[in-house]
């Protein structure tokens, strides 16, 4: 399967500790520089076993900048389902990531401009040493929903009706999912200079094959990763069922 490392895992746990391992391997190679982070069920698992490195002084995160995907809009960065929120309570706090140093996308002011300031940002510095993702289970990578063409850089998008479904759980009531989000586009995240892609789970199996071996459309936003030539994938058996 073209350039892609892949490491297939017996469970979510086994994947969860290999994430791991592959994020802190680099992270040790570059203890100050700038890592992208990803929110979801997926690598949650990953940030408790980062944690937990990080408690036993293996791995230090107090030197990175952190630079994440993606995030609702519009949504309070204290609103306990903001991924501002996710973050600090999950990872940030417990691993002494300076609050200086995170980046989460999110509008004060005008989205366009935000965005604007949030590709800048990036640009003005190193590029990102790995990129977290997760995959959505229609292919979306971030929030860059399945559409005509591949979006460059940041930007405000309409959640597809599916992705607020999916995303449902993680809110008392449905009608409370936001409609909208700021996400990197995928331009952005392909400047990454390596990927670290996590996908766990039956419910992903069709789609992983589809953006890893079929055709390299936005339909599948996932599948612009045949293009990047440093992709790291780790897979528990069910979501590679059809690998
Ligand atoms: C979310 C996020 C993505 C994430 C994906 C899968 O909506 N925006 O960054 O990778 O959907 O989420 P999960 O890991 O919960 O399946």
């Amino acid at each position: 399967m073209k350039n892609f490392r892949l490491f297939k895992t017996n469970d979510y746990e086994e994947l969860s500790i290999q994430s791991a391992r592959v994020f802190s391997g680099a992270v040790l190679s570059k203890p100050n520089g700038t890592f992208g982070f990803a929110t979801g069920s997926t690598p949650e698992g990953m940030y408790k076993e980062l944690v937990r490195l990080s408690n036993e002084g293996l791995v230090l995160f107090s030197g990175i900048t952190a630079f994440n995907l993606d995030e609702y809009y519009p949504i309070a960065p204290s609103d306990e389902q903001s991924y501002s929120y996710f973050m600090a309570k999950k990872f940030f706090d417990l691993v002494g990531v300076p609050l200086s140093k995170r980046n989460i996308p999110g509008a004060n002011n005008d989205p366009k401009i935000d965005c604007d300031l949030y590709e800048e940002k990036l640009a003005s510095g190193d590029l990102i040493e790995m990129q977290i993702l997760g995959i959505g289970t229609n292919g979306h990578i971030g929030f860059n929903e399945p559409s005509d063409t591949f979006p460059g850089r940041t930007h405000l998008v309409r959640l597809a009706e599916s992705t607020i479904k999916s995303n449902a759980k993680f809110f008392k009531h449905p009608a409370d999912v936001p409609k909208s989000a700021i996400t990197m586009g995928v331009g952005t995240i392909m400047m990454a200079k390596r990927i670290l892609l996590m996908v766990s789970g039956e419910a992903k199996a069709e789609i992983l094959r589809d953006a890893l071996t079929g055709p390299i459309t936005p339909l599948v936003p996932a599948s612009a990763l045949q293009l990047h030539r440093n992709v790291t994938i780790v897979v528990d058996k069910a979501a590679a069922k059809y690998l």
